[in-house]
């Protein structure tokens, strides 16, 4: 059986760990040639030195617009077209609204919304006139969870993103979808329980489906919107979250 996206270039950020290395593993085992980039290049080149679908490993700060530049230059060096893009770095730190710094704004901002958009636009050149672009916003972002404000806001500015990037591009040939996962079993995750095992089970205790998600049932949905599976879907967010927000 053909594998969904075999011999597909695919560019993925952050994916040294959690649902970016899900993805990127999920997506080599469904045929894709993958660019990976990420800050942590040791975990980076651990995870996929050596792997002959794995074209290149970049040490990337998403939040660094010359960085990125290096993601389309690699791009480019293939000679290939870009089947898709997910640019999937993106966290926040948690505060108060009286407790906001400008700095933490900003890096919020940038670590989300910033990253997302020109990392799609620096290879917006490159890609084929049948291809996907997948972002990760949250449900935090159509939700007003406490303690994260700046990061509620921010993925509300991913969803966003999602929608005018399918508008302006489908002419092109290019969808644009987003997918808005509830808490995923991810380091982020584990930092923000903070060993708190009665957070823990309270969350799990909200999530209909009784299980935290795992990376891999995020990295399936992905798949999903990066594929000809969904050739007919653009603009559109796809909730992966247990059933957490319709409780
Ligand atoms: N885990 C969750 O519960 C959850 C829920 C909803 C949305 N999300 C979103 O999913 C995405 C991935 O989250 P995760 O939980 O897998 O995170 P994670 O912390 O487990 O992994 C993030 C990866 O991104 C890399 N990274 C961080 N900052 C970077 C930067 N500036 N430049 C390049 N790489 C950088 C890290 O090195 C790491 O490999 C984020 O956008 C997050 O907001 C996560």
């Amino acid at each position: 059986m053909r594998k969904s996206l075999d011999k597909e270039l695919v560019v993925v950020t952050g994916a040294a760990n959690g649902i970016g290395r899900a993805i990127a593993e999920r997506f080599i085992s469904e045929g894709a040639d993958l660019i990976v980039a990420d800050r942590n290049i040791d975990n980076a080149k651990k995870l996929y030195e050596g792997n002959r679908q794995v074209v290149d490993i970049l040490q990337v700060d998403a939040t660094n617009v010359n960085d990125l530049e290096k993601i389309a230059e690699s791009v480019r060096r293939t000679g290939r077209k870009l089947k898709a893009v997910l640019p999937i770095v993106g966290n926040g730190p948690t505060s108060p609204i009286s407790e906001v710094t400008p700095e933490q704004f900003h890096l919020t901002m940038n670590l989300n919304v910033f990253s997302a958009f020109f990392t799609v636009q620096k290879v917006l050149p490159y890609m084929s006139d049948k291809s996907s672009i997948v972002l990760i916003s949250s449900i935090a972002g159509f939700q007003g969870g406490k303690n994260a404000i700046i990061y509620n806001a921010a993925k509300a500015a991913v969803r966003s993103m999602a929608r005018s990037f399918s508008g302006e591009l489908a002419e092109k040939g290019i969808r644009a979808n987003a997918i808005s996962p509830g808490p995923t079993d991810t380091k982020a995750f584990t930092a923000f329980v903070q060993g708190d095992d009665e957070l823990r089970d309270h969350i799990v205790s909200q999530l209909p489906i009784g299980h935290i998600g795992q990376p891999s049932e995020i990295a399936a949905v992905a798949l999903f919107l990066a594929s000809d599976e969904s050739s007919y879907v653009t603009g559109a967010e796809i909730i992966a979250d247990g059933g957490f927000t319709n409780r």
